[in-house]
């Protein structure tokens, strides 16, 4: 059976690649040093398949047609359109779709109704990470867009029982694949609103309180209400209760924390893997 091999989460803020050059040394080396850490967490972890989850920053879809959860199920995604992203080294991404497949078919049995797609285009919310973790090679990617921007979204607790779902599928699919997750976006961000640039931070570090304690009941009930009063980039904490969520709630071990007002986002980098929290 397939194994689950780590879960990890990371921002995604795209003026961590527009900007970069613009940005100050000492923010460069920050960046590098954590998503660095993120990448060598990630390395050592040999996944064959990524199951990657981050929002759809209307790239694929618009209000014409506006899916709460898609998977792409292709043999191979698009790479990133974004003009800043013309150096990302992969302009086509594998995917898995012998897996992708698996997990449409397991949610159905489960009465879970995603929306699927034979080829999905990745933005930055999927490839800033990929690109700052320095990755020498890609696994095959399983994408998983979530509807975080525009209202009515997902609830917590349905994120809850996505993550919980996807560990099933990944425990119940045939073969001898190493699977880990990665969920990208938040923490605080306000774009596009009066707030532009507000980044909460007791927001931000009470969110990372409750991943660690691992009581979904509390972290449902803390961001069912505090995702009304903080800025709307926010909302991408949803991907993180889902990667959670498929590690058993069983704890991120925080990498970094870290409001950076440069790119308007309270940055956080987190892994969950097995063995670290056996040993
Ligand atoms: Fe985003």
């Amino acid at each position: 059976m397939a194994e689950l091999v780590g879960c990890f989460a990371a921002s995604h803020g795209p003026l961590i690649a527009r900007d970069w050059d613009k940005l100050p040394g000492a923010r460069r080396a920050e960046f590098a040093a954590a998503f660095g850490e993120l990448g060598r967490r990630f390395t050592l972890a040999r996944p064959d398949i990524l199951v990657e989850i981050a929002p759809d920053h209307w790239t694929n879809f618009f209000l014409d047609n506006l899916p709460a959860i898609c998977i792409g199920v292709g043999e191979e995604h698009e790479g990133p359109r974004e003009p800043f992203l013309r150096n990302f080294p992969h302009r086509s991404i594998p995917g898995d779709p012998g897996f992708a497949r698996h997990l449409v078919e397991t949610a159905l049995a489960e009465d879970f109704e995603p929306s699927i797609s034979h080829r999905l285009s990745l933005d930055h919310g999927f490839c800033i990470p990929l690109l700052r973790m320095g990755l020498e090679r890609l696994p095959r990617i399983v994408p998983i867009t979530v509807n975080d921007l525009e209202p009515p979204m997902m609830s917590i607790r349905r994120c809850l029982a996505w993550g919980r779902l996807l560990a099933q599928a990944i425990a119940a699919y045939p073969g001898g694949e190493r699977i880990a997750v990665l969920a990208t976006g938040g923490l605080s961000h306000s774009i596009g609103e009066p707030t532009m640039g507000a980044i909460d931070e007791p927001f931000d570090h009470e969110c990372i309180r409750l991943f660690r304690a691992g009581d979904d009941a509390a972290l449902a009930g803390y961001l069912e209400g505090a995702l009304l009063r903080t800025g709307n980039g926010a909302h991408e904490v949803r991907n993180w209760v889902i990667a959670h969520a498929a590690a058993g709630s069983r704890g991120f071990d925080l990498i970094e924390y870290r409001p950076v007002p440069e790119v308007y986002v309270g940055c956080a980098y987190a892994s969950w893997q097995p063995a670290a929290r056996a040993a």
